[in-house]
C-alpha cells in the first residue's frame, strides 16, 4: 500500500471533509482539510481484512471472549512500549474521550477542579466543563519553540481544590515527547498536590527519529494515583471505531472505575475490538514503521514550506502528525492570518484558542495525507501570505 495514493472521502459522513464547508465555510471542493486528527490513509491489511470477515460472515451479534484481545493489547505494550500489563488492568471505552469524561466522572465530584496543561487537546476541557467540574489551566511554557513545564508556577496556582490532573503525552498540539525527568516532575506535583493522574497516550505509536516515549507507568512510585490511557485509533486511524483502553494497576482505583462503567452500562463495540486484535500484530507494527517513516517525510515537507514563509513558525515536533503554527510572527490579528489561510489558501484547520490557553497565535495543521496534498497546502499557504515575502 503507498500513502502516497490519494483517497476521495467526500461524501462519506467523515467529520473532516463533510462538516468543514458548514464549521469553516471551507469548500471541500477545492478546500484541503486540515483539522480533525484523523488520516488520509486505509489502516494496514490486517485491519481491513478483519472488519471483511466480519462483513463476510454477516452475523453481528455480542461480543464475547475478549481473551485475544486482551492478549493482543499486552503483546504491543510489552513490545512496543517495554510496558507490561494484565488483562483485568484493561477497561475498553467508546474512546479516548469518553474515555477521559468516565475518569472525570468516576474520581471526581462537581465542583472539584481538573488541571490541564495548556495549551491542549481541546475536548479534555469539553469533558470537563460539561460534567460540572472546573478546568484548571496550567499553561505551559513556551522557550523558543518547545513547550516545557513551569511546576512552581503550577505549585502556587492550587487551591486545594484539585483532584485530578490529565497529561497529554506525547502532547497534541505541541508534539513534545515528554522526557522521563518531565514525568517524574508531572508525577511529584500530583503526589504533591494529591490528584489523580490520568495519562492520556493515545500518540505514543507515533514518534519521530530520535525521540522515544516513555508510558507514564514507568515512573516509579505513582501507580496508587495512575490511570493510563491508550488505543489503536489514532496509530491505525480508525478512529470510527470509537474504542480505546483505560488501564488501571492500583486496585482500588479500577473498582471504583468498573463500578462506573457497570452503573452506566458500558460494554464494547465488537467491531472495534477485531480491528484492535488485528492492528496490534506483526503486520500492523510493520504498517506503522512504514507510516511513521513516511509521516517524518510530510513533516519535514510541511516545515520547510512554512518556515519558509516570513512571519511563520512550525513548532518542532517530536511525535503526532499535528503541525502547531504560530503566526505571532505576521504581526497580524488572528483573524485576518485565519482568514488567509481559510478563505485564501482554502485550508480547513483547528483554531489555536480552542486549545486554551497560549494558544491564540497558532493555528493547528494536520499533515497526515498524500504527500502531493501536504506541497499544495504549503504552496496554497505560500502564496495566501506572499507579501510579507
Ligand atoms: C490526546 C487525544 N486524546 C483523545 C483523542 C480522541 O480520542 P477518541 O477518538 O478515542 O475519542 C484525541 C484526538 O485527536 C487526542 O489527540
Amino acid at each position: 500500500m503507498s500513502f502516497d495514493t490519494p483517497i476521495d472521502r467526500r461524501g462519506t459522513h467523515c467529520v473532516k471533509w463533510d462538516m468543514m464547508e458548514p464549521i469553516y465555510g471551507v469548500d471541500a471542493n477545492d478546500g484541503i482539510a486540515m483539522w480533525v486528527a484523523d488520516m488520509e490513509f486505509r489502516p494496514p491489511q490486517c485491519v481491513q481484512d478483519a472488519v471483511k470477515a466480519m462483513h463476510d460472515h454477516g452475523v453481528y451479534g455480542y461480543f464475547g471472549d475478549d481473551s485475544k484481545y486482551l492478549a493482543a493489547i499486552q503483546w504491543w505494550m510489552d513490545t512496543r512500549h517495554g510496558w507490561k500489563i494484565e488483562p483485568e488492568w484493561v477497561f475498553t471505552t467508546h474512546g479516548l474521550v469518553n474515555g477521559t469524561a468516565m475518569c472525570v466522572d468516576a474520581f471526581t465530584a462537581p465542583g472539584d477542579g481538573v488541571v490541564l496543561f495548556t495549551p491542549v487537546y481541546h475536548a479534555f476541557a469539553k469533558v470537563i466543563n460539561a460534567a460540572g467540574r472546573e478546568v484548571v489551566e496550567c499553561q505551559l511554557t513556551n522557550d523558543g519553540g518547545r513547550y516545557e513545564f513551569d511546576f512552581d508556577a503550577y505549585d502556587a496556582q492550587m487551591t486545594g481544590n484539585e483532584r485530578m490532573v490529565i497529561l497529554c503525552s506525547p502532547h497534541n498540539p505541541g508534539g513534545r515527547v515528554w522526557t522521563k525527568g518531565e514525568l517524574r516532575a508531572v508525577a511529584a506535583f500530583a503526589k504533591r498536590h494529591d490528584l489523580i493522574l490520568v495519562s492520556d497516550e493515545i500518540h505514543h505509536d507515533l514518534t519521530f527519529p530520535g525521540h522515544r516515549h516513555t508510558p507514564m507507568a514507568h515512573i516509579d512510585g505513582i501507580e496508587d494515583r495512575l490511570v493510563m490511557m491508550t488505543a489503536t485509533t489514532k496509530t491505525f486511524n480508525i478512529a470510527g471505531s470509537h474504542s480505546g483502553n483505560v488501564i488501571i494497576e492500583d486496585p482500588d482505583l479500577r473498582r471504583q472505575f468498573g463500578a462506573r462503567m457497570a452503573a452506566l452500562g458500558l460494554s464494547p463495540n465488537s467491531f472495534g475490538l477485531f480491528m484492535a486484535e488485528a492492528a496490534y500484530s506483526p503486520e500492523g507494527a510493520a504498517w506503522v514503521d512504514d507510516l511513521r517513516a513516511y509521516l517524518d517525510g510530510n513533516r519535514k515537507a510541511f516545515d520547510a514550506g512554512v518556515n519558509a514563509i516570513p512571519g511563520l513558525a512550525s513548532m518542532p515536533l517530536e511525535a503526532t502528525y499535528l503541525a502547531w503554527v504560530d503566526f505571532s510572527g505576521t504581526g497580524m490579528s488572528r483573524d485576518e492570518f485565519t482568514q488567509r489561510v481559510q478563505q485564501d489558501a482554502k485550508i480547513a484547520v483547528n483554531h489555536g484558542p480552542t486549545f486554551g490557553t497560549g494558544g491564540d497565535d497558532f493555528l493547528r495543521f494536520n499533515f497526515a495525507a498524500p504527500r502531493a496534498q501536504i506541497d499544495e497546502a504549503v504552496a496554497r499557504l505560500a502564496k495566501a501570505f506572499g507579501d510579507l515575502q
